[in-house]
């Protein structure tokens, strides 16, 4: 990433809890994200690595948190969207690239991508386009469910951030 954002602040993480709606009583189980994502301001501001519990993640949610000011999106993918991504022609792609690249071995299930379009950075909705992966309102582009560009002007598909799995359900991005 050629330029880097302000460093994350409170509101930033508050983000968290307002970025990942669609589901009737996530808030409740947003906010231990909250908790969780928020280690001390002098952590944040050294944008040290960050620890993500994806137990609280159901199939088919997408997960919007900061990462030294960079937003991303955790996505637990459906049997169907990892289907999908894999079976993707390569040959049509503006960006090809492998899904088993994009995601860890054995990890097929978690999606983790910068959330931001490489056209001009506005924010795509997930779920929407014609692939069901996100959709960018700003100009049209189009992202699989790797996260992909298929249509539309975004020259790149959505970068994937450092990140490990430290546990079967716990990622630390960073
Ligand atoms: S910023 Fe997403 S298509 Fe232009």
């Amino acid at each position: 990433m050629a330029t880097m954002a302000p460093e994350p602040t409170r509101r930033d993480f508050l983000f968290i809890a307002t970025g990942a709606v669609g589901a009737v009583g996530l808030a409740s189980a947003i906010w231990p994200f909250v908790s969780q994502m928020a280690p001390d301001a002098a952590t944040v501001a050294a944008g040290a690595p960050v620890d993500f519990d994806l137990a609280p993640v159901t199939e088919g949610q997408i997960v919007k948190l900061f990462w030294r000011g960079k937003l991303i999106f955790v996505r637990h993918r459906t049997a169907q969207e990892i289907k999908d991504a894999q079976a993707a022609d390569l040959g049509s792609m503006r960006d090809p690239e492998p899904d088993q690249k994009r995601v860890k071995s054995g990890k097929d299930q978690w999606l983790v991508v910068y959330g931001n379009c490489t056209h001009l950075g506005c924010v795509p909705l997930g779920n929407e386009g014609a692939y069901k992966g996100w959709f960018c309102p700003c100009h049209g582009s189009v992202f699989d469910t790797s996260g992909r560009i298929r249509q539309g002007p975004a020259p790149t598909n959505l970068p994937i951030p450092p990140f490990e799995f430290v546990s079967d359900t716990k990622i630390r991005i960073g």
